[in-house]
């Protein structure tokens, strides 16, 4: 398929280009990367052609979207076809559920747009598959809860909520703490454009992933 006629996400084009100047400075050259909720696979495709010496699995929960995360990275040899991962039933083995398979963890765009327990699953899944030293990285918007919100970021909780009850953008002390309780090490968060964040921690252990 032509990948002009393939589902687009404006936001994703828009993101691309900072995210990657952010995830180059966090993980080295080579590194085996899980890819969580890839959407259009977007994101996999542009950072794989970047930095060939990332090897991207690319996972989404619908599978109807599997065919265009696989158009779009036709051509990339270290993109591996995309695989189901619904991150509330993450699974034991297999290639997504391997203990300790994986040099980084990506997510972008998941925690506001699906129920709360998708986060704390997120955080143990990823404890859980992670290599000692290695990062969870997740993108997207959240909430301080202080007063200094961006006027932007709260309509988009109050549209989310009216959505779905189930939706909302989180607050950032809630996913700090679930990742916590999960045992992964915060890093400061990034702020990026468009009021959103780039968070980032580490399952500690040995050999430390740095840029
Ligand atoms: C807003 S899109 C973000 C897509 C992409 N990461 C991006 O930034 O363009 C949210 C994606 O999360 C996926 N999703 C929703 N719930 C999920 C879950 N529990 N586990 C994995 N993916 C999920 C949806 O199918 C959808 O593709």
């Amino acid at each position: 398929m032509d990948a002009t006629s393939l589902p687009f996400s404006p936001a994703a084009e828009r993101n691309r280009g900072p995210i990657l100047a952010a995830l180059q400075a966090l993980l080295p050259a080579r590194a085996r990367v899980l890819e969580i909720a890839a959407g259009t696979g977007q994101h996999a495709a542009h950072f794989a052609a970047a930095q060939p010496g990332w090897r991207w699995l690319p996972t989404e929960a619908d599978e109807r979207l599997h065919g265009t995360i696989a158009a779009r990275s036709a051509a990339l040899a270290q993109v591996e076809p995309p695989q189901r991962l619904d991150v509330r039933h993450w699974p034991a083995g297999g290639a997504v559920g391997a203990a300790s398979a994986f040099d980084a963890v990506y997510c972008a765009n998941l925690l506001h747009i699906s129920p709360w327990a998708t986060t704390p699953a997120l955080m143990a899944g990823a404890a859980w598959v992670l290599r000692p030293g290695g990062l969870l990285v997740v993108y997207g918007p959240f909430l301080r809860g202080d007063g200094t919100d961006a006027p932007s970021n709260l309509a988009f909780d109050a549209d989310l909520r009216a959505r779905d009850p189930a939706w909302g953008v989180r607050l950032l002390r809630q996913v700090l703490a679930e990742a916590g309780a999960a045992g992964l090490q915060a890093l400061p968060p990034q702020e990026m454009p468009a009021n959103n964040l780039l968070l980032a921690w580490r399952r500690p252990g040995a050999g430390d992933l740095s840029g």
